[in-house]
């Protein structure tokens, strides 16, 4: 006879997650950075958000770049080697492409299969189109293949991802985004404004409960990869609108005194205390402004739609000058 043990397939603990956890767990403000949301359970659930009826800003800059990607065209020109950071699944990458005609397009992502399976979508729907993906983060200067050694660099960076970044980390991800790209690089970056706070709320709190599950996906992924033991129905999601920081912040309450165990760590939360898992900034005009001049770009074109909920701007790599 024949004996087959089958074992669950455990992911192997990413150190980089479990050094975050464990430190974010002990600090006095208990936080977790918010890119270990998307394990591919996280993912799928941010790709339901982007549909969400709350969840404006997928939708208004779609339609800002199906109104204004030929604008875009008419600045950059055509022929410029396209480069995505945090590429993920292109969605919106096709209304670029189809109107600046590029010479070439590069994704980035840090998740190779994801990369990939997009790349390859992009491929097939633009034949004769040069793409060549690169798996890395972006958020440090990347050498760009040799392949686009001579085509003028234009840089796309939708969704307002910047906005997940505290202001010190998103002018080191501009720099590197203008290192990345070189001297005379355009970038065409999206971001969310700051609106009544009442509507922000409602789009990181939707009604259907999908944010709420996103946030919380972060404790069973802690349980699932770290041997953890958090009671994940003793916590709930909460949105805090900051407005002397102009930010949403997501939080985890402990809805009562809890202590669990991640790592062979012990911890314990009071009722009413939180996990920060996530900040999303919101930019006025001159934010938007003030912080692409920091990260070393130089804002030529805005567009917004009527609302002025969401901004598409396309920028220019600022000549590093030594006087003002
Ligand atoms: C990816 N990022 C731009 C989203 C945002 O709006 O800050 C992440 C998100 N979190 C909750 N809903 C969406």
């Amino acid at each position: 006879m024949t004996i087959t043990t089958v074992r669950a397939v455990v992911p192997a603990a990413d150190p980089a997650f479990r050094a975050d956890v464990l430190a974010g767990l002990a600090a006095p403000q208990r936080a977790i950075p918010a890119r270990w949301f998307y394990d591919a359970h996280g993912s799928a659930l941010f790709e339901r958000i982007t549909d969400l009826p709350e969840y404006y800003p997928t939708r208004v800059e779609r339609r800002l770049l199906q109104t204004h990607a030929a604008a875009v065209a008419a600045i950059t020109g055509h022929g410029r080697a396209v480069v995505e950071f945090g590429s993920g699944s292109s969605a919106k990458t096709p209304l670029l492409l189809s109107a600046v005609d590029p010479a070439a397009y590069v994704p980035i992502d840090i998740s190779g299969d994801f990369l990939r399976d997009s790349a390859a979508a992009l491929g097939q729907r633009f034949p004769g189109l040069p793409v060549h993906p690169v798996e890395a983060d972006f958020t440090r200067a990347i050498t760009l293949p040799p392949m686009i050694e001579d085509a003028p660099r234009l840089g796309f960076f939708p969704g307002s991802t910047v906005g997940n970044l505290i202001a010190s980390s998103a002018v080191d991800l501009l720099r590197a985004m203008a290192r990345t790209l070189g001297d005379g690089a355009m970038l065409l970056i999206g971001m969310d404004r700051i609106k009544d706070p009442a509507v922000l709320i409602d789009a990181y709190d939707d009604a259907q409960g999908v944010t709420a599950a996103f946030n919380l996906n972060l404790l069973h992924r802690i349980n699932r990869e770290l041997e953890g033991d958090i009671p994940v129905d003793a916590f709930r999601h909460i949105v805090r609108w900051n407005d002397g920081i102009a930010r949403i912040e997501m939080h985890l309450e402990a809805m009562r005194d809890l202590a669990f165990t991640v790592s062979g760590h012990r911890f314990a939360i009071a009722a009413g205390e939180t996990i920060h898992t996530e900040n999303s900034h919101k930019y006025g005009p001159r934010d938007a402004r003030l912080l692409l001049a920091a990260g070393g770009w130089t804002s030529v074109a805005e567009w917004a739609n009527a609302d002025d909920q969401f901004v598409l701007i396309l920028a220019e790599a600022t000549p590093v000058r030594s006087a003002p």
